[in-house]
């Protein structure tokens, strides 16, 4: 097992790695808590593989347990209100724990209602797929959907603790062990040639065996936990963390956040897009985007436009889902962009025209 610290001061905690975590939560829960109650939030396909697992693991803390629906729609204002509602049923105390089993959905919502009951209750995130180890358990994002659009709502809320077993990587279904990996590839695209390259040796390799797998997550979250030390209110680097994700959310938008392009893979094709963005801008030698496309293919994962079933709005259009996306300043479109792989950077220096050639070419 590995630990990476996430480095904000009187806020640091820990990042936990490896196998057999959610057995052992107990011994990690023990040290944040001073009266013995962690109130976990769950949904029911994780609960029915983890949530005995969970409680056994805790011991005898008791850990009452909410079951929502899976499913982005639970990250709602209807999800949040019965979270907190729920919380609140428990009668919390300030040293009460909020524990959220499960992916991404499960990790914002459950976060987002520990940042407001009482003004904030300590969390414990144990993720159980690819994208919320590697991704959104780290960091302190929380959030829900609006009908204005995806994660409008929310606040910085870090977590105490941080539990990624991954043996819960063993239930997933492939495609969405594929889809997280499209994060972990944006890591290596983003600032680590060198994970980049033993992605390439390895990639496929994960999804049998737990030790890479392991190394994978560890390498990944490592470079978050950098970034947001660095940055955690995203004023500068961690927008990096964006890369793939302006093409990739006007994606998500255009599918109508269904099943037919799952987040990871809109990062996938925006990934490939964004480095053919860089290429088209002369930043970046064509090669580049071969190159990513050539590993993302390997994975199993949309690379183009024309990957994506069913039919997708012009580019014109295509570009307006953009500039409702929160990335926008000064109302500007910002791109991650790449000198070469491991090379990002944030820049609102591009013309809408090269954003439209490079959709239209990946039709
Ligand atoms: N998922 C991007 C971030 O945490 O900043």
């Amino acid at each position: 097992m590995s630990v990476v610290r996430v480095d904000l001061g009187a806020r640091s905690y820990d990042v936990h790695v490896g196998l057999g975590l959610i057995d052992a939560a107990g011994a990690h829960v023990a040290p944040l808590l001073r009266r013995g109650r962690v109130l976990v939030v769950t949904e029911t396909t994780v609960a029915d593989l983890w949530l005995d697992r969970l409680r056994t693991g805790l011991g005898d803390v008791g850990a009452p347990a909410l079951v929502l629906e899976p499913g982005e729609g639970t990250k709602s204002w209807e999800g949040l209100r019965r979270t907190v509602e729920w919380i609140l049923d428990q009668r919390p105390e300030r040293a009460d724990v909020v524990l959220a089993l499960g992916g991404g959905v499960i990790g914002d919502l459950a976060g987002a209602a520990a940042a407001l009951v009482l003004r904030g209750l300590r969390f414990v995130q144990v993720p159980t797929s690819l994208l919320a180890q590697v991704d959104s358990s780290v960091g302190g994002k929380t959030g829900i959907n609006t009908r204005h659009g995806k994660n409008l709502v929310g606040a910085f809320h870090q977590p105490s603790l941080v539990l990624c077993d991954t043996g819960a990587l063993e239930t997933l279904a492939p495609r969405d062990f594929r889809a997280g990996y499209g994060e972990v590839a944006k890591y290596g695209l983003l600032g680590d040639a060198d994970f980049f390259a033993w992605l390439e040796t390895n990639g496929s390799g994960l999804a049998a065996d737990p030790a890479l797998r392991a190394e994978a997550v560890r390498r990944s979250v490592r470079m978050k936990a950098d970034i947001v030390a660095r940055d955690e209110m995203e004023a500068g680097d961690r927008a990096l963390l964006n890369l793939g994700h302006t093409f990739g959310h006007a994606l998500e938008a255009a599918t109508g956040y269904s099943d037919r392009l799952l987040h990871g893979e809109g990062v996938a094709v925006g990934c490939a897009l964004a480095f053919d963005l860089s290429a088209r801008l002369g930043l970046c030698s064509q090669e580049e985007p071969s190159r990513v496309r050539a590993h993302l293919d390997a994975m199993g994962l949309p690379r183009d436009l024309r990957d994506v079933p069913g039919e997708l709005p012009g580019a014109g259009a295509l570009v307006e889902l953009m500039a409702q996306d929160k990335k926008v300043l000064d109302g500007r479109l910002r791109f991650v962009l790449a000198r070469g792989i491991g090379e990002a950077f944030v820049t609102a220096e591009v013309p809408r025209e090269a954003v439209e050639a490079v959709l239209d070419a990946s039709r």
